[in-house]
């Protein structure tokens, strides 16, 4: 097996990642998939609410950033992250080293859509009396980061399939 750099989903809670690297594992036989929450969640051995209620929401970027630096050395993985990784900005600088990552764009009011679909008391970063600002808010602070990018990939109103037929191809244009 070829070593191909890494697809790396990046954007808000709610935007797809997880679903898309589903998808986009299930197309690409040389890849695998790997969660980057989830494995925190293997490695402390709790939910994320549980970490953040128990030890905080800097304990839980540290254990983010230890797993983003051991995972940003491998090779053909297709790798959801949590929305908060660029809340440290060396997150994304690791990972450019050896992926091709992704931002998954969408509306404020098809995120919150989103994530009401899920349970929202699985998102820490939205126990808010006003979770629409709040998202608003994270937005504005963490847009300029997500635009470091390689590629930014507008979601609203596509398939899924569509959307990872167009990571598929940009990825194609440069590795
Ligand atoms: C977070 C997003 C979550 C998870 C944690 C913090 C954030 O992941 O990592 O609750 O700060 O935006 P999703 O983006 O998959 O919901």
């Amino acid at each position: 097996m070829d070593n191909k750099k890494n697809i790396v989903l990046i954007g808000m809670m709610g935007a797809g990642k997880s679903t898309i690297a589903h998808l986009l594992d299930e197309k690409l036989k040389d890849f695998q998939y790997l969660d980057i929450d989830k494995e925190i969640e293997k490695l402390a051995k709790k939910h994320i609410e549980e970490i953040f209620a128990i030890e905080g929401e800097a304990h839980f970027r540290k254990l983010e950033h230890d797993l983003i630096a051991k995972y940003a050395n491998y090779h053909n993985q297709v790798i959801a992250t949590g929305g908060g990784i660029v809340e440290n900005p060396d997150n994304i600088e690791l990972l450019k080293k050896n992926s091709v990552i992704f931002y998954l764009k969408a509306s404020v009011d098809e995120l919150l859509a989103r994530v009401r679909k899920t349970n929202i008391n699985h998102r820490p970063m939205l126990k808010h009396p006003n979770p629409k600002e709040r998202l608003i808010e994270l937005i504005k602070k963490r847009e300029p980061f997500y635009k470091m990018a390689d590629f930014e990939i507008n979601t609203e109103k596509k398939e899924l399939i569509e959307i990872a037929n167009e990571i598929i191809e940009k990825y194609d244009t440069i590795n």
